[in-house]
């Protein structure tokens, strides 16, 4: 098993993957159905194991996200279906909605927008006791992951739209205690790697020439959404440190606008509070 997980980890770093033993650990443990953490405890592999692991090897080194191969992605304490056509949460946005979970008091209304797979909408509704969380994505290949992964959250309602419509949740204005919002921000043409590029939704990646195209819209739509008092929080480009609490800033609305950046010490999201 070292051995073959040791040549893994070789091929997948020669073909540029930036976790290479990490991925092999993971996928091998994949096929034997184990933790990552018993890998050590085994010292054989049947010939079928093997094989299987070999491919899935050769397939991560042809740049598949490893989670697509597993078919989950960890996000906090949640397992959560993905694949092709929704984009893989990122470890980062665990920081995001870490913030949403510690602003949201027993009983409040959540709404995430640019669901995904849920991994916001889900880990509040997980990890407080929000009364109701709501979850708004506009694509139907990740809405049929959303829909599969928020199952097993009953205060969980998926809703199928374009957060730029104006008038959308009209019905909810003014009453939202926390807005939270991982939207698609990457400036078009930005050079991403070949699982972003290859794999992750276009329209889940790239927000326009600027990369603010959706969070402009969402800037306007959370002001309308939360009560006075009630918080919001956008994920951003590394690029938008200064221009999406500017966004939060012009639109008037909104007050105690800061930065936070992410575990690598990048700028990675915003936050503000409706006046
Ligand atoms: C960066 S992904 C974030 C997904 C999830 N929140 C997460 O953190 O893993 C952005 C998501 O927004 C969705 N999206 C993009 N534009 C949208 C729009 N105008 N209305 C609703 N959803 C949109 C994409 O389909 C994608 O699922």
């Amino acid at each position: 098993m070292a051995a073959a997980l040791t040549g893994a980890a070789a091929r997948l770093a020669e073909a540029g993957v930036e976790s290479p033993r990490v991925d092999a650990e993971l996928l091998a443990a994949h096929v034997l159905g184990i933790g990552r953490g018993r890998l050590l405890l085994v010292d054989t592999i049947r010939a079928a194991e093997l094989h299987r692991f070999e491919e899935l090897v050769a397939r991560r080194a042809a740049r598949i996200p490893v989670q697509h191969l597993l078919g989950t992605a960890a996000f906090r304490h949640l397992e959560l279906a993905v694949g092709e056509g929704v984009f893989v949460p990122r470890p980062e946005t665990e920081l995001l909605a870490g913030w949403g979970i510690e602003h949201t008091a027993p009983g409040a209304t959540v709404v995430d927008l640019c669901s995904g797979s849920g991994a916001v909408a889900l880990s509040v509704a997980d990890e407080s006791r929000a009364a109701r969380v709501v979850a708004v994505e506009r694509s139907p290949a990740a809405l049929a992951f959303l829909r599969r992964n928020a199952a097993a959250f009953p205060a969980v309602e998926v809703v199928e739209a374009d957060v730029t419509a104006p008038g959308l949740l009209r019905e909810l204005y003014g009453q939202v205690d926390v807005v939270l919002c991982n939207p698609p921000y990457v400036p078009d043409g930005t050079a991403v790697p070949p699982e972003v590029a290859e794999h992750d939704p276009a329209e889940a990646v790239f927000g326009g020439a600027d990369g603010l195209s959706v969070i402009r819209p969402v800037v306007a739509l959370a002001a309308a959404l939360l009560r006075p008092g009630g918080v919001v929080g956008v994920e951003h480009d590394d690029v938008h440190a200064a221009a999406v609490p500017a966004l939060l800033t012009a639109d008037g609305r909104f007050t105690g606008v800061a930065g936070h950046p992410d575990l690598a010490g990048r700028p990675r999201f915003a936050t503000a509070r409706r006046a």
